[in-house]
């Protein structure tokens, strides 16, 4: 019997049905993090933790990885743990994962959410800053799979979830951006819905392993540094009228990363007031 059936048999013959406390609850299993000391991924981070999960941080610094980790919260004792990781370099990527397996013993949950940014948009974009751009792509999918081999190597499920954007789902509009700043990246909308695509992929090959795989697709949260005029017309398009901030992605993450989402799979779940519905 493979893991995925015993693991349904467990559900269906608990004598008792869980409660959404138990549902949600993450102690005892261990987060792997990337940009983790971002402005999504923080917050990412201490969701997690806030949940019970024991976080491994990761950044391409290592003191920022370990300043965030030991900013995390630790409501049921849990340690957490900090390593540096660039996911655009194969090495690193591999040492990171190691590092993080290293530190906690285990690890069951990996947040794809690190960024290699290229500002760069569709009038001046060369071929070098496209195909890095891909590259983010590449490592989210190179992590994945360590975490697939890593977690069927211990006979356990495991999750991974993908942070996409509402642009691997819609176009920009054009008058937000005019005569205020680049449009945003068409390599960025590349990446974006190739992600939203290989986590369909990665879904269906690896729900024979017991792992789930989903895209948690952020709509705008722009930071403090982004251009007020900007912003100001993104809210415009919104049916919301506002934009989001990183608080109200916690939810839909601990959702897709326990139990309470032990259902769904393959799946790109849209955090962003709307902004995609019509
Ligand atoms: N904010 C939004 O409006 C929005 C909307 C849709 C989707 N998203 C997505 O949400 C995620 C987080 O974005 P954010 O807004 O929090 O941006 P952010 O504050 O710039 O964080 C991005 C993080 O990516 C990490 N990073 C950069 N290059 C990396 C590399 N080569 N390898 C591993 N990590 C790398 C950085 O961490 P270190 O410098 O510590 O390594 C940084 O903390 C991204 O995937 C972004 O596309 C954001």
């Amino acid at each position: 019997m493979s893991v995925n059936e015993v693991s349904a048999l467990n559900i269906s013959r608990s004598s008792k049905e869980p409660t959404v406390q138990q549902l949600f609850d993450l102690s005892g299993r261990v987060a792997l993090v990337t940009g983790s000391s971002g402005y999504l991924g923080s917050s990412f981070a201490r969701a997690l933790a806030e949940a019970g999960a024991s976080v491994v941080c990761a950044s391409r610094d290592a003191e920022k990885a370990q300043a965030t980790a030991e900013s995390l919260p630790s409501p049921g004792g849990a340690q957490h743990h900090s390593v540096v990781l660039n996911q655009i370099d194969e090495t690193s990527l591999n040492e990171g994962f190691d590092a993080a397996v290293a530190a906690a013993g285990q690890i069951d949950i990996l947040v794809n959410n690190g960024h290699a940014g290229d500002s760069h948009d569709l009038t001046n974009v060369e071929a070098e800053h496209f195909n890095q751009q891909l590259q983010n792509a590449t490592g989210y999918f190179l992590l994945g799979r360590r975490l697939r081999d890593h977690v069927v190597d211990r006979g356990v499920g495991g999750t991974v979830v993908i942070i996409g954007s509402m642009y691997g789902v819609v176009a920009s509009y054009p008058d937000a951006y005019q005569d205020v700043c680049p449009a945003s990246p068409v390599h960025y909308h590349t990446l974006k819905g190739g992600l939203v695509h290989m986590t369909r992929h990665l879904s269906a090959y690896w729900a024979a392993d017991n792992v789930r795989v989903n895209c948690l697709s952020p709509g705008p949260f722009p930071n403090e540094r982004a251009p007020a005029e900007m912003v100001e017309r993104l809210c415009t398009k919104n049916p919301m009228k506002r934009m989001g901030v990183p608080s109200e992605l916690k939810g839909a993450l601990v959702l897709l990363a326990s139990d309470a989402g032990s259902y769904i799979t393959g799946q790109n779940l849209l955090v962003d007031g709307g902004w995609t519905a019509w």
